[in-house]
């Protein structure tokens, strides 16, 4: 469908020499190169909330060129058709949806936000007027059947933009608190981290659940979890609060995952230096090797230890990868790259696959 014979500007050049030197310097895009494999053979429709972006367009371009899903872009029409002659893009194919337009669909979609929500304090002029909004209206095409999956949050506030995803599509089976996840490549390798996203100041049982979600979706990445849960103390080094809240996790986490590798309460350095943790912890069930997958004991902690390894420590971030949500949607952080936003919707995509293989269950 690209072969159009459309001059096109090459999209990325700078990003494409960002990744370029990333390889040179030793960051692994192997992970990158695998979830885009994966996606390829089986693409999804994917649904963008925020289309009359510039920056969606052109990653929804790349996401057609690279043959790993299907936009659909919501948004104004003839907005979105001259952003995309003023980029040079080839969107022929592409469905523009605007919710302004489709009074039935719309009608349609707020009588089943009203059923799910009617005992929540929404009333049907709420649910009809909530429509209009593109993040709503674009959950309620995944949960219809309509699109595969939903990428919305480079313009808007994070809260905002997961709220309508909760009310709609909500938490898989036995789920109690999604949360965002990172894989943050750098020269010594890839770590996951989680929640850097969702949950502000998790409990016990919370961070056990995170644990959950967390090492499955490194198992769907091909790698083994090796956890570490986090805190200003090693293994009672520190009484109360934090350190009394992650050795709890860690209790727990053992109980119901008796065979996930993890441990703590651990400092960062000491969870990432295996040398370190065998000398000083020998009994570590770590067992001489450093964490790959860091679960942090609240947003704050989680949130600013991602954003100073992407600011300062030159770090490759893929994320926020929501975990635990009962469809494939995935909120941007506000102003993504082009390219975050493509490897999101790959992720997105591979989640649809993974969503829809369950479904057939
Ligand atoms: N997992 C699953 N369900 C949840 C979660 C969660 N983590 N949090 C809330 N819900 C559910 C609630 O149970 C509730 O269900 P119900 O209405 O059916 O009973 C529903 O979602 C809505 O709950 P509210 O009380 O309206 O929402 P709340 O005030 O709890 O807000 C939110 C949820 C928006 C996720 C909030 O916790 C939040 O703001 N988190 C921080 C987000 C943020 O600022 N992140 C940092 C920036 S992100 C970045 O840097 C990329």
């Amino acid at each position: 469908a690209m072969d159009s014979g459309v001059a096109r500007v090459k999209i990325d050049d700078w990003e494409a020499y960002k990744v370029e030197l990333q390889s040179r310097i030793g960051i692994d895009n192997r992970l990158m190169a695998r979830v885009i494999a994966r996606a390829r053979r089986a693409p999804k429709r994917v649904v963008f909330a925020e289309a009359d972006h510039p920056k969606i367009l052109k990653a929804a371009q790349m996401v057609i060129d690279e043959g790993i899903g299907y936009p659909i872009l919501l948004g104004n029409k003839a907005r979105i058709e001259a952003l995309v002659v003023e980029n040079k893009l080839d969107l022929r194919d592409t469905p523009i949806i605007d919710p302004y337009h489709e009074a039935d669909t719309r009608h349609e979609y707020a009588a089943m936000l009203f059923e799910k929500r009617k005992r929540k304090g929404i009333t049907m002029v709420n649910a009809r007027q909530l429509m209009y909004d593109r993040n709503y209206y674009g959950a309620m095409m995944v949960e219809t059947g309509a699109a595969d999956a939903l990428i919305s949050g480079l313009t808007n506030d994070y809260p905002k933009t997961i709220l309508p995803a909760l009310h709609i599509l909500g938490v898989e089976e036995g789920i109690n608190r999604v949360a965002g996840m990172y894989i943050i490549s750098n020269a010594k390798g890839t770590y996951f981290f989680a929640d850097t996203t969702v949950n502000l100041n998790p409990t016990a049982e919370e961070l056990v659940e995170i644990v959950g979600l967390a090492a499955r979706a490194v198992k769907y990445f091909d790698y083994e979890p090796k956890v570490a849960v986090l805190s200003y103390s090693n293994f009672g080094s520190s009484r109360g609060g934090v350190p009394e809240k992650t050795r709890k996790a860690v209790e727990l986490a053992k109980k119901k995952y008796p065979d996930l590798i993890i441990d703590g309460e651990l400092q960062a350095n000491v969870a990432l230096n295996a040398e370190l943790l065998s000398e000083v912890y020998p009994f570590s069930s770590l067992n001489g090797h450093s964490a790959n997958t860091l679960i942090f004991p609240d947003l704050a902690s989680g949130n600013i230890a991602y954003k100073l390894l992407m600011e300062l420590g030159g770090a490759e971030a893929i994320g926020p990868i929501l975990v635990g949500m009962n469809k494939a949607v995935h909120v941007l952080q506000v102003g993504s790259s082009i390219r975050e936003i493509f490897n999101m919707v790959a992720i997105a995509v591979i989640d649809a696959q993974s969503q829809s293989a369950k479904a057939q269950q």
